[in-house]
């Protein structure tokens, strides 16, 4: 993790009880807390970390996010990988392996709003990669809950995240594990708070009514099986929910809390501009 400058610029009073969103899900107090000028460093950062994971530690998968936060950070990775020599990135396209955390539930994989479907465009595509070798849950299997359980499988099969990208959602879930969430909580289908169909909006034409409400998440249990979190905070919207998770203990005792205990080296970046 190169020139990152260890740095909490978060002296803003928290916003009013009334305004706050559900207690989340995670707490971050003892992690390490790197602040960014600008998103594009932290995007260029972050992808250059994912790329020197699966160059270097190959062993583990990769464990991949979707939305607004990654778009940057994948046309980064694309970029970055593209200036390796010829047949290092050869290398990295026959051995790519990426779990996703998560996909709605009832959606087609070409669907608009689909999590495979940005996964191809933002990366499949762009890095030439075969399709087999980035996964997601299937949001079309008749069985969601069988669907959560065979994905649980395959990544177990695969050894278990390595390095794991996570985005922060409003309400501070992580993957749809909304809060407050158990930490033994494990890959399953979940039910959508308004308050993340509203913030996913975006991707349905801006109807939340359009956005699914179930997805398949992977659970708690795994991304905190991981070998290393890299939680990737960027713009204005996330500086309360940042807050509540460096400044609040979980309030409910199912709620959980990320930290050094769990064997896991942790990174929070973020830019809040
Ligand atoms: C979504 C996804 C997460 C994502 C997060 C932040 O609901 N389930 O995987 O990381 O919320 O999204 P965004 O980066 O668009 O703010």
């Amino acid at each position: 993790l190169l020139p990152w400058r260890r740095a909490v610029a978060l002296s803003q009073p928290l916003s009013p009880a009334a305004d706050r969103p559900a207690a989340p899900s995670v707490c971050l107090p003892s992690w390490n807390l790197i602040e960014f000028p600008n998103a594009g460093s932290v995007s260029e950062q972050v992808a250059a970390r994912l790329l020197s994971e699966r160059r270097f530690r190959p062993e583990r998968p990769l464990g991949l996010a979707t939305g607004r936060t990654m778009q940057p950070v994948y046309a980064a990775l694309v970029r970055q990988l593209g200036q390796l020599p010829e047949a290092e990135q050869g290398r990295l396209r026959e051995r790519w392996l990426s779990f996703n955390l998560d996909e709605y539930v009832g959606l087609a994989a070409e669907a608009p709003g689909s999590f495979r479907r940005a996964m191809h465009e933002q990366l499949v595509r762009p890095l030439g990669l075969d399709p087999e070798r980035v996964r997601l849950p299937d949001g079309t299997a008749p069985d969601p809950t069988a669907e959560a359980q065979r994905y649980a499988d395959e990544l177990a099969a695969a050894g278990g995240i390595g390095l794991q990208v996570l985005g922060l959602g409003l309400n501070g879930h992580v993957g749809f594990n909304e809060p407050p969430c158990d930490a033994t909580a494990a890959c399953r289908c979940i039910g959508l708070c308004d308050t993340t169909r509203q913030a996913n909006a975006p991707a349905f034409d801006d109807d939340p009514g359009a956005v699914p409400r179930r997805a398949i998440t992977l659970g708690l249990k795994e991304i905190l099986a991981a070998r290393s979190l890299l939680l990737v905070v960027t713009g204005a919207a996330k500086a309360p929910i940042l807050r509540r998770l460096l400044s609040e203990p979980p309030r409910d005792r199912k709620s959980t809390r990320l930290n050094s205990s769990h064997l896991v080296i942790s990174y929070a970046v973020f830019c809040l501009k």
